[in-house]
């Protein structure tokens, strides 16, 4: 099952370690649940301790990276999961659901097996905000093209609470916003490499010649200093759980 994570999860667990600050509210919506699926598991970043969790991944690179031996691991997809009906007290999906092929499947299959909470971690396409946007933007138009709006949850699952996962300033999962106090990390192709944006987009160079020339001269720093004080930022991502 070749996936495009066989070669672009290289470092995966070296530069995506998963964040304490964004574990804990996953954590509180899976609520009581003994049994946990992991959809898109990865390297089992953010698999709560003390539960029997299931690790659904299609990357046998990602499966290789898992430091965590506690859990089952499944080589599969979210839109065909291959568990019977109602398997699991609760399931996760995290920043994982903008790869599926087919998002409204892979959804359905997860209410399919679980009898009681669905948490997904993902991104609000309509956040606007984000200061990389400036300098490109055409991540934007990717994200408006693979993320689900937050309203078709409501469609797919029912009823959902939606609320914002903050991202700390020294955040130490290496996703796309992580690095919003450390402009410079934006430079490092090592840093990039963990990004599946950065893969989709393609050459970036110009933007990130104008990033450095700006971190160079202080334009960057006089035109976004208000983030500088703060200590964690609202970046788009959103925690969805099922009611
Ligand atoms: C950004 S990683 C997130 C991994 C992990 N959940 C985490 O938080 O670190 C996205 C994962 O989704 C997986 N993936 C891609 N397509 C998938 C699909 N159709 N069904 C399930 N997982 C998929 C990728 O292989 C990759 O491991």
């Amino acid at each position: 099952m070749a996936t495009r994570y066989d070669r672009m999860g290289m470092n995966y667990s070296d530069l995506r370690r998963p964040d304490p600050r964004i574990a804990a509210p996953i954590e509180a919506a899976l609520g009581r649940s003994k049994t946990v699926l992991n959809v898109g598991a990865g390297t089992g970043s953010y698999e709560p301790a003390g539960r029997e969790v299931t690790a659904l991944e299609p990357s046998a690179e990602m499966i290789r990276q898992r430091a965590v031996p506690a859990a089952a691991v499944v080589q599969g997809r979210a839109e065909d999961l291959p568990f019977a009906d109602r398997s699991f007290d609760g399931s996760m999906a995290i920043l994982t659901i903008h790869h599926w092929s087919d998002q409204a499947k892979g959804v359905s299959e997860m209410r399919r097996v679980t009898r009681g909470p669905i948490v997904l971690l993902t991104y609000d396409p309509a956040f606007r905000g984000f200061w990389l946007a400036d300098y490109v933007p055409e991540l934007v138009t990717l994200d408006e093209a693979q993320m689900p709006a937050m309203a078709d949850y409501e469609r797919w699952l029912g009823p959902v609470a939606i609320s914002p996962v903050l991202v700390p300033h020294d955040c130490t999962d290496g996703f796309l916003s992580a690095y919003w106090r450390r402009p410079a990390a934006y430079l490092d192709p090592r840093v990039r490499a963990a990004m599946s944006s950065f893969w989709a987009l393609g050459d970036v160079s110009p933007a990130l010649a104008r990033l450095e020339a700006d971190l160079e001269s202080g334009a960057w720093e006089a035109r976004y200093s208000g983030l500088l004080a703060r200590d964690s930022c609202d970046c788009g991502y959103r925690l969805v759980v099922t009611r």
